[in-house]
């Protein structure tokens, strides 16, 4: 089967590397890919959100399956127009995908089907938001509503910051009309952990766990960025947990989708605070959690092709997963300045020597080939990610990789895992 997976960052490496593996796969095509991606398939180069030429390009090159990596496509629908071709796509409808693309649709969501979420409350006019967070003496946390690449958060200790952000985000439109609407909800207290699973509509399979580290500094310190690395599993998530997190999160949320009447298909990622009152939602993706799925998928050793048919088809409860029971850490290297403004075209190199090393994949993210040489260009530039018998050992393992690697500006943050490796005392 030909497949045409949309995307170019280090998720849709991810994807695209599993993917190659695939006995069942004739060819593989990637818009508009990276590097990275050029070495697992064939770029193309159309954009994410050119649906008409995706469509064109599909039906020319006998494409049986399209894979989409990133919301933006999904929000807008491009699930919707492959499916009215008749062609099998693996991702929600536009109707579906708004539980990440709006914040306010998932708050309702949850609240009429009782899931456990910070108390929040929606507002469209900044005069209103202002009023009530004044009126709050503990902190809260700001959101935009639409999708902001995973920076529309601002988790504020004191009000007044509280009432700065929303004053971006609403009359400064720093994410455009993404910041229309915003949540504002209570700061909850404990560890995150974030819960991908395939879900065809009815069934649900939940994948091996896994935790990002979404601010840009060590100790979680700094402004919210895409993610900085990742590990897979998260010893926070016991099976008890599993169960918990299944009967009270997910098996509600597909059910509520259902009665909205936006059946939920594709990867269902469940953002989760594990608070000292059990698990609470942060926020629901409704794809790969981009670092996460590095990790993830290095981990898993089932074909990923059948998944994802399985998925469209609805018939995933007769799928099962295989997975290396080793843990994987990913690190991201980013550019010099990223969240904020950054420089791009700095040439990188070792990336050779970087992945001799055992058990090491280096993922594209943010690259571009120039010439003969492989430069910068974009924010979160590479997920280095290496396999260890203990988690200590595959973050040992990523730095080694890592410290092989250099262009102008590299920075990464040096604590990926340590929290796991505390947990687990090894
Ligand atoms: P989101 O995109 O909604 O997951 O938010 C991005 C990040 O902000 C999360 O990964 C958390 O680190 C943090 N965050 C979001 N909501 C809350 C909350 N209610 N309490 C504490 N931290 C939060
Ligand atoms: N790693 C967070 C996300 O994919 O949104």
């Amino acid at each position: 089967m030909n497949v045409l997976l949309i995307g170019s960052g280090g998720r849709e490496h991810a994807i695209a590397w599993k993917l190659a593996q695939s006995k069942n796969l004739s060819k593989l095509y990637i818009a508009p890919g990276n590097p990275g991606t050029a070495v697992c398939g064939e770029n193309v180069s159309i954009a994410v959100n050119d649906t008409d030429k995706l469509l064109g390009f599909a039906k020319q090159n006998d494409i049986g399956l399209v894979v989409v990596g990133p919301e933006d496509p999904l929000a807008a629908g491009i699930v919707d127009a492959f499916e009215a071709a008749g062609i099998k796509a693996f991702g929600p409808s536009a109707g579906a995908a708004k539980l990440e693309a709006d914040k306010a649709f998932a708050k309702q969501l949850m609240r009429s089907a009782a899931i456990s979420t910070a108390e929040g409350q929606i507002f469209d006019r900044f005069k209103d938001a202002k009023t009530y967070i004044a009126s709050r003496d503990e902190p809260v946390v700001i959101k935009a509503a639409g999708l902001a690449k995973g920076k529309g958060v601002f988790v504020c200790n004191d009000p007044a910051d509280g009432i700065l952000a929303a004053e971006k985000i609403m009359c400064d439109k720093i994410f455009g009309p993404a910041g229309d609407k915003i949540v504002v909800e209570d700061k909850l207290i404990g560890e995150e952990t974030s819960i991908l699973a395939f879900v065809d509509g009815r069934n649900i399979y939940i994948m091996e766990s896994s935790q990002d580290h979404k601010p840009i500094g060590d100790g979680d310190i700094g402004p919210n960025t895409g993610g900085m690395g990742a590990y897979s599993p998260a010893p926070v998530v016991t099976e008890a947990l599993i169960d918990q997190i299944t009967r009270e999160i997910l098996v509600p949320v597909v059910d509520g989708m259902n009665r909205n009447g936006t059946p939920y298909k594709g990867v269902l990622y469940a953002g989760l605070m594990i608070t000292a009152g059990g698990p609470r939602v942060l926020e629901f993706n409704v794809r790969f959690g981009d670092p996460e799925t590095q990790p993830i998928l290095t981990r898993l050793k089932s074909d990923l092709l059948p998944v994802l048919l399985a998925v469209c088809d609805g018939t995933l409860d007769t799928v099962t997963l295989q997975w290396d029971q080793r843990p994987a850490v990913c690190v991201v290297m980013a550019s010099g300045g990223y969240p904020g403004n950054y420089e791009k075209g700095k040439r990188i190199t070792g990336l050779d020597e970087a992945e001799q090393i055992k058990d090491i994949v280096v993922f594209h993210a943010g690259t571009a080939a120039k010439n003969s040489d492989i430069v910068t260009a974009g924010g979160r530039v590479l997920g280095v990610t290496a396999l260890g018998r203990t988690i200590a050992e595959a973050k040992a393992r990523a730095y080694e990789a890592v410290d092989k690697i250099k262009f102008d500006g590299a920075y990464c943050r040096r604590d990926i895992a340590d929290k796991a490796i505390k947990k687990v005392n090894y």
